[in-house]
């Protein structure tokens, strides 16, 4: 859940801990029973970042995989490559806004992508399930934000500020006006209707006190996009800022993100 279009690898690596903890293990469990007949199953990973996904799943998937990582950032790119093991691994700078068909052929045995369902717009996100479809490609998507976040402590702002977030959420990530806190409902929902089987289950984030620089990165990102959509008064959102920021650095806060996982296959 982020405001920012660009993401820096410090800031992935940095949540990465938080989404390895809170992928659902019974839809990756699914995942992995799915791919265990497949012999050196070919992934491609859309909007890939540095690559957390192949982290979070080689170990789940039969030996002799061969992911293809897409993004357009070719800096986050560069960085997987520098983090993966060089067989595993080719990298495709790619704009999926433009070139989607592209990420999908020669059709691999699965698609995958994470934290990134809730950037692309209604119309995109069609796109995909009608090439999905088309490939009969099934399709594991993790860690798409669900509109749900909560502060403890509460705040007495934290209610208008979240709704700014989401709101702020579904501005143009770059495909259009975004799904941002509709995505995991929207993905689900259209994969049934294309005639896809889809299991999911919760993935939210669930901070501990001691997860001091990630939570307090949260809060900024929020603040800034509170901000920039003008859900409350700057003097409510600089006290709502300041009361969660002292709590983080007192070692008293736990932040709750709410995201959903999903395993679609096709009929
Ligand atoms: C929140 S990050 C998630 C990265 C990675 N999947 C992970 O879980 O760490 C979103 C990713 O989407 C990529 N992205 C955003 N818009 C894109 C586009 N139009 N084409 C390709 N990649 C895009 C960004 O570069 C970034 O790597």
């Amino acid at each position: 859940l982020e405001a920012a279009m660009s993401f820096s690898p410090e800031w992935l690596a940095l949540r990465e801990p938080a989404d390895i903890r809170a992928r659902n293990a019974e839809v990756l469990q699914r995942v992995a029973h799915y791919c265990s007949g497949i012999e050196r199953p070919r992934i491609v990973d859309l909007a890939a970042g540095t690559g957390s996904t192949y982290r979070a799943m080689a170990a789940h998937l039969p030996p002799g995989q061969v992911w293809r990582l897409c993004d357009y950032d070719a800096g986050l790119l560069a960085e997987a490559k520098k983090l993966l093991p060089e067989a595993a691994i080719e990298t495709m700078q790619v704009d999926l806004f433009k070139d989607l068909g592209m990420a999908l052929d020669p059709r691999p045995d699965l698609v995958v992508t994470s934290a990134f369902l809730d950037l692309v717009s209604g119309d995109w996100l069609d796109r995909l399930i009608a090439e999905l479809a088309a490939r009969k490609l099934p399709f594991y998507a993790a860690l798409s934000y669900d509109g749900r976040a909560a502060c403890d402590p509460p705040h007495r702002g934290d209610k208008a500020v979240i709704e700014g977030v989401n709101r702020h959420q579904k501005t143009d990530k770059g495909f259009g006006p975004a799904l941002g806190p509709d995505a995991a409902v929207e993905a689900a929902t259209r994969l049934r209707a294309a005639g896809f089987a889809v299991a999911e289950g919760r993935s939210d984030w669930q901070f501990t006190q001691q997860e001091g620089l990630v939570q307090s990165m949260i809060i900024d990102g929020w603040a800034q996009a509170a901000y920039e959509i003008e859900a409350v008064e700057d003097e409510l959102l600089s006290d709502w800022a300041g009361f969660h920021m002292t709590r983080i650095a007192d070692g008293n806060a736990r932040i709750m993100v709410g995201h959903i996982d999903l395993f679609a296959v096709p009929a």
